[in-house]
């Protein structure tokens, strides 16, 4: 059997530095599991521009639709604030989301006991948090048709369009009910029915996929703002949540804060099976680059080291050795290390970017 391939894209800002730790804990699996990746690595976002003159060359592209798994850092940052919208970092990643038709994106927002004071949110309504976000990644507003700024009279008007066949509900819907099954054997899903026939067809065809296929798992439908609202209230009482892309990408930096930090939360976008019976599937923190305190020391790796985590469990069917690394990341904290994001209670102790990548090495090798 050839050894399960992974492509890395550190992208850019502290990008680069997280992804220096993950390679840490990769090579920890090889050493003492047994569990040999063939790694390859490339560019991706203002590092691919600088390179290319694009923030993804083709081959990149290529190469992303052959691996079993791409596990992504970050882009973007000001020096290329000014650019052309087409090159610009983000439509690196955009582009492979899109082109892997990687519909699913899996955010879970996780607090971890050792950070509940750190929510600025009550201790009691986020302590033991644990709620999954799917969130629909390859349609929706963001890439329906027509688009664009058009003239219209004498002013300006800009379009988007939210657009979603059944089809790519359906789907989404699938991945939602199969996770809860694993999980809390409980789905909500977000819309806005009350204004928007896309939101009309997305609250019938998940009922309709429920009511056919997974009639156990318990399903209830919310307005999204509603959602947003009960998220801040209570947000013990979901287990997994399943909504559009834009409504998504709203939902899952609210639900971020709720665990403390953004520096902490990992996220899994999946495909369809490929020939091998793995989802296509691109990992990556929630996190963006951080320009501000890139090559510092300062970045929180553990984001990009739990997407390696979540790539053990949903790629590589690895849900015990996913479990020991996210058991040693829970133990870190638990003995109470910081990267700079999290500083602030007493008794802690600071450490680099490094340093939490070698102590996370460390709680590895304790787990043997
Ligand atoms: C995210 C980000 C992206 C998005 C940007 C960087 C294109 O906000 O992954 O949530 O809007 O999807
Ligand atoms: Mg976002």
């Amino acid at each position: 059997m050839t050894n399960p391939s992974l492509l890395i894209l550190a992208g850019d800002g502290i990008g680069q530095e997280v992804m220096a730790e993950v390679k840490k804990v990769i090579g920890w699996y090889g050493d003492k599991r047994d569990i040999a990746f063939d790694v390859s690595e490339d560019l991706v976002g203002g590092a691919a521009y600088d390179a290319h003159g694009t923030p993804l060359h083709d081959d990149t592209m290529a190469r992303a639709q052959e691996v079993d798994a791409v596990l992504l850092g970050a882009v973007g940052g000001p020096k290329y604030d000014d650019l052309d919208f087409s090159v610009k970092p983000e439509r690196g990643l955009l582009r492979l989301r899109k082109e892997m038709d990687l519909y699913a994106n899996l955010r879970p927002a996780q607090c971890f006991d050792a950070l509940a004071d750190f929510s600025s949110l009550k201790k009691d309504v986020v302590a033991g948090l644990d709620i999954m976000i799917v969130r629909e990644l390859t349609s929706g507003i963001y890439f329906g048709e027509p688009r664009g700024i058009i003239e219209e009279g004498n002013e300006r008007v800009g379009i988007n369009t939210q657009r979603y066949s059944e089809s790519e509900i359906e789907r989404v819907a699938r991945s939602a009910f199969e996770l809860a099954k694993r999980r809390g054997n409980k789905v909500c899903s977000m819309e806005k029915a009350n204004v928007m026939e896309s939101g009309i067809l997305w609250r019938e065809v998940v009922q309709r996929v429920h009511d056919a296929e997974y009639p156990d798992v318990e399903l209830g439908h919310m307005y999204a703002d509603a959602g947003a609202m009960q998220l801040c209230r209570w947000p013990k009482q979901f287990d997994v949540i399943v909504t559009d892309n834009l409504f998504g990408d709203l939902l899952s930096d609210a639900a971020a804060m709720l665990t403390g930090s953004l520096g902490m939360l990992p996220s899994a976008s999946l495909g369809a099976p490929m020939a091998n019976g793995r989802p296509k599937a691109l990992y990556e923190p929630v996190h963006g680059s951080a320009p501000d305190i890139a090559g510092q020391g300062k970045a929180n790796p553990i984001a990009c080291i739990l997407s390696f985590a979540m790539a053990l469990r949903y790629s590589f069917d690895m849900g015990e050795e996913a479990d020991r690394l996210e058991n040693a990341v829970e133990t870190v904290l638990a003995d109470g290390k910081r990267t700079a994001d999290l500083l602030g209670e007493e008794g802690v102790q600071p450490v680099s970017t490094a340093g939490m990548g070698d102590a996370i090495v460390e709680a590895l090798n304790a787990s043997l």
